[in-house]
């Protein structure tokens, strides 16, 4: 009785003190990441102090907690992987609903591997492999491997220059903002191999299309994720790359966000 008093009154105190340090971080918006934050406070395994130090340095609260749910799962992530968004989650979505069966697929630039791990629960007899540049990023998604009984192969590679097979799918959420828009604050506690790219943030869209259809089987399937105002330059690459059915789709807030090309 005593324990579970002393208990309440010490996590009363931790609120409180949370709830202090968010306010001067961020007044009286942004509450939905307060709430989720005290929502996930017993499941973190850091001390008080270093919850606050991080609230002060405007570390996202997914980081903050070290985990944070994507489509089926729960993902744990650190400060060098990209925080799994919404937008992919209907790319998954939209690969689920459409192909009905899929013996290989390939993640390219895995980072949390979470959408391996989602497709390698559907497909699962598919084999599955998700790659990435970052070796920090793929000690992440291996962490996260334990929640498919299909195991994917989480290896590192530059693009495709460690993969040796062909996939009947290959899905990639690559870098694709562009250098210019590096100095958006929300952006920079990840890492900027998982966020920026060159040439307007085209330039791993246009390495990994010129590349695809070496790794594909006929009839394979290429989806990429993009910027909301590349549609065009995708498309193009697709079409003068060999690929056929190239068709692009939106995202939850209307935005086209990416795009599909069959071999
Ligand atoms: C936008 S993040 C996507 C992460 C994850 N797939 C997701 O959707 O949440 C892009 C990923 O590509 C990886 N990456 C960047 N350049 C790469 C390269 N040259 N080869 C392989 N992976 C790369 C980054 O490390 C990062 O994990």
């Amino acid at each position: 009785m005593l324990k579970n008093s002393q208990k309440l009154k010490i996590n009363k105190e931790q609120i409180k003190e949370i709830k202090q340090s968010w306010r001067s971080q961020y007044g009286d918006t942004y509450q939905e990441g307060l709430h989720f934050l005290i929502e996930h406070l017993p499941n973190i395994s850091k001390d008080i102090k270093e919850i606050v130090d991080e609230i002060a340095k405007n570390k996202p609260v997914q980081q903050i907690i070290g985990e944070w749910p994507f489509y089926d799962g729960t993902y744990v992530l650190d400060e060098n992987v990209l925080i799994p968004r919404p937008e992919t989650e209907v790319m998954i979505h939209h690969i689920i609903s459409h192909v009905k069966s899929c013996k290989s697929i390939l993640d390219l630039g895995t980072g949390s591997g979470c959408i391996a791990i989602e497709l390698s629960k559907i497909y699962f007899n598919s084999r599955v492999h998700g790659v990435d540049k970052s070796y920090k990023a793929i000690e992440v998604a291996k962490k996260n491997n334990h929640q498919t009984l299909n195991k994917v192969n989480f290896y590192n590679s530059d693009w495709f220059s460690n993969i040796e097979d062909k996939f009947q799918l290959i899905v990639s959420n690559p870098p694709y903002i562009a250098y210019e828009n590096a100095k958006d604050k929300s952006l920079m506690h990840e890492p900027e191999i998982a966020l920026f790219a060159k040439n307007e943030g085209m330039s791993d869209i246009e390495h990994i299309t010129l590349r695809a259809k070496n790794f594909l089987e006929l009839g394979g399937r290429l989806y990429i994720e993009h910027g909301h105002d590349q549609k065009n330059k995708v498309q193009k690459l697709f079409k003068n790359n060999g690929f056929r059915d190239i068709e692009t789709f939106k995202d939850l807030a209307g935005k086209e966000r990416f795009s599909l090309a069959k071999l």
